[in-house]
């Protein structure tokens, strides 16, 4: 596929993109949610029940994360950005910061990030990562001395920045939707709502996602072996 000089990209991804980085997706057989209960880990209840054991699971993810290196996908999207400059967006399902290590500039995390934290209280974010050297300790705020919690979106919570993903969705010309299953809402929505603007929809992964029916074009294939076809 080649993109024109009037054509404006809308990229999405998901933990498939990371995969290839040695990072588990979700729903695979041997993914997060199979070894875990998104009950006990991934809700405002959960961390309401035992902080301690929610906060020790986003410990083992920044540990894999940071561990993990950018692969061949990541990086042709940065590219990409760079050939495109101010027509290209970039919007992640993800939390790892796999993608601004390739070199990405612009994108929105619309379900957080594992190497931010925020007070429950005062809302104060936390940058400092000091603060997840030892993941046994709850760290507390040092404003209002109430609990740090992951600055990441649970199920049941509100995605981040969403009236600038969809300026930016009502902006494109062509969505591109790599590594991601369809099955959570708001992002997997996206791909109906560009459909009915007339935007052109391509999904990219190595197996159909089930909103398959609504892409117009389905590129089987891994995230390394396929997005750098896109440069
Ligand atoms: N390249 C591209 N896609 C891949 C690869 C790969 N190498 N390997 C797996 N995939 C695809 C799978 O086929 C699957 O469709 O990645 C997708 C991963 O799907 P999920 O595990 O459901 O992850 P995702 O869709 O990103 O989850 C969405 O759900 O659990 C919540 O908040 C969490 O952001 C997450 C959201």
């Amino acid at each position: 596929m080649r993109f024109n000089e009037t054509d404006r990209l809308f990229v999405l991804t998901g933990a498939g993109i990371s995969a290839e980085s040695g990072l588990a997706t979700f729903r695979a057989s041997d993914g997060l949610w199979m070894n875990h209960r998104v009950e006990d880990v991934a809700t405002p209840e959960a961390w309401h029940r035992d902080p301690a054991l929610v906060w020790r699971f986003y410990s083992q993810r920044r540990r894999d994360a940071a561990a993990a290196q950018p692969n061949a996908a990541h990086l042709a999207l940065a590219e990409l950005e760079k050939q495109m400059p101010n027509r290209f967006y970039l919007c992640t399902q993800n939390v790892d910061d796999l993608h601004e290590r390739a070199g990405s500039q612009h994108l929105h995390h619309m379900h957080g990030q594992l190497f931010e934290s925020r007070c429950v209280r005062c809302d104060a974010p936390f940058a400092d990562t000091s603060l997840y050297e030892d993941a046994s300790a709850l760290p507390t705020c040092k404003h209002c001395g109430a609990a740090i919690r992951p600055h990441i979106v649970w199920f049941g919570e509100i995605p981040l920045d969403m009236d600038a993903i969809y300026a930016e969705l009502d902006a494109a010309t062509h969505l591109v939707v790599i590594g991601t299953s369809g099955n959570v809402y708001p992002a997997a929505g996206f791909v109906s709502i560009a459909r009915r603007a007339g935007i052109r929809t391509i999904y990219i992964g190595p197996e159909p996602p089930s909103n398959a029916a609504s892409f117009d074009e389905i590129l089987l294939g891994t995230a390394t072996a396929v997005v750098p076809t896109l440069l």
